[in-house]
């Protein structure tokens, strides 16, 4: 089985260079030692308000790097005409809004077929592959498919955020969204809040092939580098995938 591919999210180094406005710790030159410690790819998510990722670093994170580019976005026209100009490999289209500290909850999809069906396109037409971030409910994955999408990035914040039986609950949620995906034709990703602690019973989850991280990452690095932190990470997405090798 091929491996679960891990996405660096970026961001946060540029939360810390942003704290002091110049260009230290710089987001590109992470991604790059990122890349060289095994990294798949890299997500940058530029805000409206531009809170930590620039418009430059998204140019700078596609030209410089040379890993696959997952754009995470608002699905806005400013947004768009971006994406179009730089070109990622794929763009990742999450709600939105000034006040919340982080993503908060997955899209909702559903009922927004007027809106997406032709943003999606636009994308697509300049050969962007389009992910929608959206919380494991096969509602919002059935209409992920309807509208379009070649991707779905299922929300792993409350399977992050729950204990005990209701992790496992919540575990259960994901793994039947990533099947429900698979049978749709959906490539499957998940992403938000995932840890040492929580990645590897979805690297054990056969459907998904991508998983995004970021703030534990780039928090981790701060106590063994960056290399070291993302080395662990891949050792125990791997340790997670024997699992689902030996299940399926
Ligand atoms: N995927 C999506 C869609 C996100 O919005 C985020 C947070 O920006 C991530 C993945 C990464 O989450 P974290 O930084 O908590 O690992």
């Amino acid at each position: 089985m091929e491996h679960l591919r891990l996405g660096l999210n970026i961001d946060h180094v540029a939360t810390v260079r942003n704290a002091r406005g110049g260009t230290h710790p710089d987001p590109v030159a992470a991604a790059k030692l990122a890349a060289k410690a095994g990294v798949d790819g890299i997500t940058a998510h530029l805000r409206e308000d531009r809170r930590h990722i620039r418009d430059a670093d998204i140019y700078r994170l596609k030209h410089e790097v040379g890993l696959p580019l997952n754009f995470e976005m608002a699905a806005t026209d400013e947004m768009a005409e971006i994406a179009i100009d730089v070109l990622p490999n794929a763009c990742c289209l999450v709600p939105e809004s000034r006040e919340e500290l982080t993503t908060e909850g997955g899209l909702v999809v559903h009922g927004s077929q007027n809106r997406l069906v032709p943003f999606i396109s636009r994308l697509q037409d300049v050969g962007i592959r389009v992910s929608l971030f959206v919380d494991p409910d096969p509602i919002q994955i059935e209409a992920a498919k309807a509208v379009g999408a070649d991707i779905i990035e299922l929300h792993a914040g409350p399977y992050v955020e729950a204990q005990g039986a209701a992790r496992a609950a919540e575990l259960t949620r994901i793994q039947h969204g990533a099947e429900l995906a698979a049978r749709l034709g959906l490539e499957c990703h998940v992403g938000h809040g995932l840890n040492y602690e929580t990645v590897e019973d979805v690297a054990a989850i056969p459907h998904i092939v991508e998983a995004n991280i970021g703030h534990f990452i780039v928090g981790e690095s701060i106590m063994v580098g960056l290399e070291q932190a993302v080395r662990q990470m891949r050792t125990l997405m791997d340790a997670g995938r024997e699992r689902a090798t030996c299940t399926s």
